[in-house]
């Protein structure tokens, strides 16, 4: 490949837990709509997965998972680079050298990620969930990033590595580029169906929480019909008034590829049982053809995908972890 004049794309999901369809339209969806545009690198991050407790049979079988739901949404691994994070040693020696120079504690404990994860008082919590944002930081900096497509639970994330690129380049040299994160203006935060205060999530206890880009289409159809709705019966998009109606505008909206002031003229005067089996079914629809492509993929097939990925990561990650020694005064 001759060197690219394309912006670069860089973006991640955990190995961890079931990826549902709040994954799908806030991150991946939106890198395979947009990635071909992008000099693109997605990265299936195991290293941020063991800061929480992961079954050590399971872990490599979750990887080729995630990394063939990226496939099947039609990522194309000729056209980006795909790959498993710890293949990939620059990421924890970045991770190291700005935990060292550029990451302040006062920084981590923003974060309102982790103050969610930890506050329930639990003393064991790794000090690797605590540090999980420079290894993110570390991630999308050794890629020299432009743009970082995530959902918006991740936006004060990317927000730091950009804090800490510019903290390194003022102490030092210039050698980070600064990245941005992209997030959609609907779906970067699909709630919760059976609690839409609350943002759609894989470490949610109910499966009635979320549809996962694996159930078999029936279940879910039957977790629309079962999805929490709002008083009043009008199918309007008001957050505030109808979270519940909203959300199910939302995902209908994104996966029918209809506008949501269509939708609403569409179910004028209808109920909210008919509006919901429509859902249902077009979910399932998604569902079926999504697992149809996942389905045809093997895992041998994944295993040298993750392979050539590494080996097309490697040249771009050493380059930059070497001007970033050399700024340091390490060679
Ligand atoms: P993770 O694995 O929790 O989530 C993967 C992606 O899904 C998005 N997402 C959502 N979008 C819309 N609605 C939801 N309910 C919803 N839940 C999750 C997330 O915002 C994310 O884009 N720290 C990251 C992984 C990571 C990363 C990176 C991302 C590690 N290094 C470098 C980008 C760049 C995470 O835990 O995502």
């Amino acid at each position: 490949m001759g060197k690219s004049t394309k912006k670069r794309i860089f973006s991640g999901i955990q190995p961890s837990g079931n990826l549902h369809i709040g994954n799908y339209l806030g991150a991946i969806k939106q890198w395979a709509d947009i990635y071909a545009d992008y000099d693109s690198v997605f990265c299936v991050v195991d290293y941020h997965a063991i800061t929480v407790p992961q079954d050590p049979k399971n872990l490599q079988k979750k990887v080729i998972e995630i990394a063939k739901i990226y496939l099947a949404s039609g990522i194309d691994p000729e056209k980006a680079i795909v790959f498993q994070q710890s293949h990939v040693r620059a990421h924890v020696e970045l991770c190291w050298l700005l935990n060292a120079v550029s990451a302040r504690i006062s920084d981590l404990q923003k974060m309102t990620q982790f103050k969610d994860k930890s506050s329930d008082g639990n003393i064991n919590i790794s000090a690797g969930l605590f540090d999980y944002p420079v290894l993110m930081a570390a991630d999308i900096l050794l890629y020299n990033t432009d743009v970082v497509p995530v959902g918006d639970d991740q936006l004060q994330h990317v927000e730091l590595a950009r804090d800490l690129a510019k903290r390194f380049n003022h102490d030092y040299t210039n050698v980070f580029k600064l990245p941005e994160a992209k997030i959609l203006k609907q779906g970067a935060r699909i709630m919760g169906l059976d609690n839409p205060e609350k943002k759609m999530s894989k470490s949610v206890k109910s499966e009635l929480n979320r549809i996962e880009l694996l159930d078999d289409p029936k279940v879910a159809m039957k977790k629309i019909m079962k999805a929490t709705t709002d008083l009043g019966s009008e199918i309007k998009f008001d957050i505030a008034a109808k979270p519940g109606i909203s959300n199910l505008l939302v995902i209908y909206s994104l996966l029918a590829g209809m506008e949501i002031k269509d939708l609403e003229k569409k179910y004028t005067g209808k109920l909210y049982g008919e509006f919901k089996k429509d859902l249902a079914e077009i979910v399932a629809e998604f569902l079926t053809d999504f697992q149809k492509k996942y389905n045809q993929i093997s895992d041998k097939a994944v295993l040298d995908i993750l392979a050539d990925g590494a080996c097309r990561a490697v040249p771009i990650a050493e380059a930059t972890l070497a001007r970033v020694k050399k700024a340091i005064g390490i060679s």
